[in-house]
């Protein structure tokens, strides 16, 4: 049997068992020989033990048939158990059962054959309705629980838009354990009978019950208020879900309790019907997308088109003698949706009020924001329309160096006075990590002593970052707005938009964030912390606070905004994202502002197609976003697994983990690894809750040194070319394998099939190589994970764009408008002319941005001295793609002339002033 802890799902260990059980049974039915039967009978017994703890959880099969399948394996019908058990099994794979009902008895065969989905087409099948399971808490007996549910059966009618099962558990910690469980719950009805405890004892269900952090409370709750408590509980966890409250209490005492996502109480136990139509409404509301449907209905009206876009209702291109193939490639569909016009039922994404402003709202109710921009040109743009609307020139912005380059764009739209953050080196990998509260929090004091603070405006990061560094985004927000009380934060979120719908990711994502501080500096045990914190800080050294855990002010402003790329990782058209608001002053101060910037960025012509897309994309989230996000996870971990675990693998190969991408100091749960081969899986709810920076497990950093290959050839050359294998980002001896929501496990048993091939080729080309081609393969080995080139830190803007000595920040603008004079710029040969004027003692400033990829970001920006670390490490990065380096003329530097000038100007204006 396997051990709970090497499952990172219950659900995968369910459909595990499942089909272990399948084996076994069937194994009983073929065998003769007794001593195999009973060692078969022994191994079904135990997983028949094992699963009776998962199965109160899940409404197919349900409780009466799994044990009737148990009694009938007593009495030894073993080919009636093989029968039942081939079909739950199969129809767990498939999710059939969400169809259609399962027969499991032998003599059902014949209806079940007829029935087959396979004779479905696929639009009868998107037309069937929607099956969900609802989750009833009540210590019921089983003649109780039959009641019930036939109960909810008999209200079923012919128009009901969904169909849904019930699953009934007895007590608050079972109905938590089967929200995290159970991906097919919709809705919660908690009746006044429910208990608190669970009697299921089981290893991997008691460690989600962990993940609430809240048992110490529970104990010594009033029973009359369990229902209430699970209701503000589930919140925390599933806050998508929809909750009723049967309740025999009065509505004066509900009325002072918090509900969390209870949406109607009932006072009469017994009305089924009124239940039945608020359960099927509240999914129907998650279910509605606004946009796509009125895109859906326009595309159907007759029109007469007489405004631009002949390709509208396909009309230039069915008329074409040469361009058919478009359409017959297409499909109808999408053009008789392409359209200009913002009436007939549509919408204007400038001047949203119909259908596009409704599916904000949506969005904004989904991803736990304030307010919800759509945006159709990608995270690029909306890191510009933020920080836009908030920045003014002069203003000074901590940016991280190694942000995404829309970033650095921004700053020089904005004409902020930008200070550049270093993130932490993995010099090894050729790769950095994010950059440490420390850092930030230094930067900050400084700006207090040098009297700036009040032109700090924003702090701008990466969660996550490209290679998956997770912030601990509450405690920097906190901390800094210790120091800072109104500043603003700008989480680049374009690779997490699917956080939120993981209730371990969630917890670092920025909206979720925002809201737990606005909650927290509220309460009175805040207060308390801070003025008992306020009195041990007197007259403590920037040291101390350094050392600190700081604590807000209660009168601080929560002002977080999020980008989230939801086309990289949920569903939607390329360009398709979104920005969430959670700005205590966006009404007072920004509002107009942002509006101006959304203008400014956006583009007229907005493409209806990508905001339908977010629209759908933002509707699957909130009904599957759970299961999807789950399997996703599930099966980066199974990759994961079986890389660290495979020992022909381990020879060429290596998955980072958490302890090679953070270093020690910053995982304060001690963890570095979520797998390991001896003790399995590690929970990672520990160290989400806990660690600095946690690593975004989906993905998979693979150190591909000991091929001997550099990450961009692995990449090219091995996997796209020989296997077909696409992936985006390498570093020097680094590939990363991204996971999504689209990822499955055949996907990723494809993926270490390769990874094996590849392996077994190094070692018959390693047994057949001569003694030089082994050592040359060692050399290019050592090469690639010994000599790495460090990677340098942010030098220093050059003194003619700082407007002081005493902190970092420069004018990024007025370097970026200065080379637009060709007199002021000059080119300089990387292994020449640049070499030796640094060697004459010269100050060499960038006139560009340079960006090589990968790693991806900015190694030189406009107005940043060269440094010799800058220059060594250009010098040894063999990567083919350097933006904004010209390999025919050289680096773009300012002339010392121009520099000279520079310095001179601001002397006088000093004087002056
Ligand atoms: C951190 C980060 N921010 C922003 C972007 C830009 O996103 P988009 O492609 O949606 O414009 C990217 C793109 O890779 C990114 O990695």
């Amino acid at each position: 049997m396997d051990s709970v802890s090497e499952y990172y799902s219950a659900t995968q260990l369910r459909s595990d068992r499942w089909a272990a059980l399948r084996a076994a049974v069937s194994a009983i039915c073929r065998e003769t020989s007794q001593a195999k039967i009973k060692n078969y009978s022994d191994e079904v017994q135990e997983l028949f033990k094992a699963l009776s703890r998962i199965e109160p959880y899940w409404a197919f099969p349900g409780m009466p048939a799994f044990v009737h399948m148990r009694r009938q394996f007593d009495n030894g019908h073993f080919e009636d158990v093989a029968f039942s058990v081939t079909r739950v099994t199969r129809a767990l794979t498939t999710g059939s059962y969400r169809r259609r009902s399962i027969p499991l008895e032998r003599d059902s065969m014949d209806e079940e054959e007829n029935n087959d989905e396979a004779l479905l087409s696929p639009e009868a099948r998107a037309m069937t309705r929607p099956y969900f399971e609802v989750l009833i808490v009540d210590n019921v007996n089983d003649q109780q629980e039959r009641w019930i549910k036939s109960n909810m059966e008999r209200m079923r009618r012919i128009e009901d838009p969904f169909h849904y099962e019930a699953v009934v558990v007895p007590s608050l910690e079972d109905a938590l354990i089967a929200v995290l469980f159970n991906h097919n719950i919709q809705a919660i009805v908690a009746r006044p009978g429910l208990t608190l405890k669970s009697r299921n004892e089981n290893e991997l269900l008691k460690k989600y019950l962990s993940h609430l952090g809240s048992g110490e409370d529970l104990d010594n709750l009033l029973p009359e208020n369990y229902g209430a408590e699970l209701c503000r509980l589930i919140q925390q966890v599933r806050p998508e879900l929809d909750a009723y409250l049967v309740t025999e209490r009065s509505v004066e005492e509900i009325a002072g309790l918090d509900l969390g996502i209870c949406r109607r109480v009932f006072y009469n136990q017994e009305d089924f019907m009124e239940l039945h139509l608020n359960i099927l409404r509240g999914v129907g509301a998650r279910n509605k997308s606004p946009f796509f449907t009125a895109l859906v209905e326009y595309s159907k009206q007759p029109t007469g088109v007489f405004h631009a876009m002949p390709i509208s209702r396909g009309k230039s291109i069915s008329r074409s003698h040469w361009i058919q193939d478009m359409g017959a490639f297409y499909g109808p569909n999408i053009f008789l949706a392409e359209t200009s016009a913002t009436s007939g039922g549509l919408d204007s994404l400038l001047e949203p009020s119909g259908p596009i402003k409704k599916a904000q709202e949506l969005a904004s109710r989904a991803f736990g924001s304030k307010q919800t921009f759509f945006a159709t040109n990608g995270t690029s743009t909306c890191n510009k329309i933020v920080v836009q609307a908030l920045v003014r020139p002069g203003d000074i912005v901590l940016v991280d160096r190694d942000c995404h380059k829309s970033h650095h764009y921004g700053m020089v739209l904005a004409g902020a006075e930008v200070l550049y953050l270093d993130s932490y080196p993995l010099n090894e990998y050729s790769m950095y990590g994010a950059v440490p509260l420390r850092e930030i929090k230094h930067q900050l004091l400084a700006l207090k002593a040098a009297g700036k603070l009040d032109r700090v405006r924003m702090l701008l990061l990466t969660n996550c970052t490209f290679d998956g560094v997770v912030y601990n985004v509450q405690r920097v927000m906190e901390e800094c707005l210790a120091i800072k009380p109104d500043l603003v934060f700008l989480w680049d979120e374009a690779w997490f938009a699917f956080a939120r719908f993981s209730p371990t990711y969630r917890q670092r994502t920025a909206m979720r964030s925002a809201n737990n501080l606005r909650k927290r500096l509220r309460s009175d045990q805040h207060v308390a912390a801070f003025e008992a914190q306020q009195k041990q800080l007197e007259g403590a050294s920037d040291e101390d606070l350094l050392n600190t855990r700081l604590i807000p002010p209660p009168t601080a402003r929560v002002r977080a905004y999020a980008t989230q790329s939801t086309h990289k990782t949920l569903t939607s058209l390329r360009q398709g994202s979104m920005i969430h608001v959670n700005d205590q002053d966006f009404k007072g101060e920004v509002e107009q502002n942002f509006h101006e910037a959304y203008m400014t960025h956006t583009s007229t012509s907005p493409n209806y197609q990508i905001i339908a897309s977010l629209d759908v994309g933002r509707r699957q989230v909130e009904l599957e976003g759970f299961e999807f996000v789950q399997r996703q996870i599930e099966a980066a971990m199974a990759l994961r697994r079986a890389i660290s675990s495979h020992p022909l693998l381990q020879k060429y190969f290596k998955v980072l983990t958490a302890g090679d991408m953070i270093p020690d100091c910053y995982r304060q749960s001690g963890v570095s690894s979520y797998f390991d081969t001896e003790q399995g899986w590690t929970d990672l709810w520990e160290c989400w809750e806990r660690d600095d920076f946690v690593l975004d497990a989906t993905r998979v950093t693979l150190a591909v040194g000991g091929t001997g290959w550099d990450g961009d050839t692995f990449k090219n050359q091995v996997l796209m070319d020989k296997y077909g294998i696409q992936i985006n980002k390498t570093s020097r001896n680094t590939v990363l394998f991204m996971t999504n929501i689209g990822t499955t496990r055949s996907s990723v048993a494809y993926l270490i099939e390769v990874l094996v091939e590849i392996a077994n080729e190094l070692d018959d080309l390693l047994d057949d190589a001569s003694n030089m081609e082994r050592l040359a393969f060692d050399r290019r080995v050592a090469n690639l994970t010994e000599n790495y080139p460090p990677l340098p830190d942010f030098s220093r803007f050059h003194d003619g764009f700082r407007p002081d000595n005493l902190t970092p920040e420069g004018d990024i603008r007025k370097a970026y408008y200065l080379s637009y004079d060709e007199k002021n710029c000059d080119y300089l040969e990387l292994n020449g002319s640049l070499k030796a004027a640094m060697e004459e003692g010269k100050e060499l400033v960038s006139a560009s941005f340079i960006i090589p990829y990968p790693p991806g970001f900015p190694i030189l920006v406009p107005g940043q001295v060269i440094s010799r670390e800058i220059l060594d490490f250009m010098r040894a990065l063999d990567v083919n793609e350097i933006h904004g380096y010209r390999a025919d003329l050289g680096l773009r530097v300012f002339t010392q002339d121009a520099l000279a000038n520079l310095v001179s100007d601001k002397t006088i204006q000093t004087a002056a002033e």
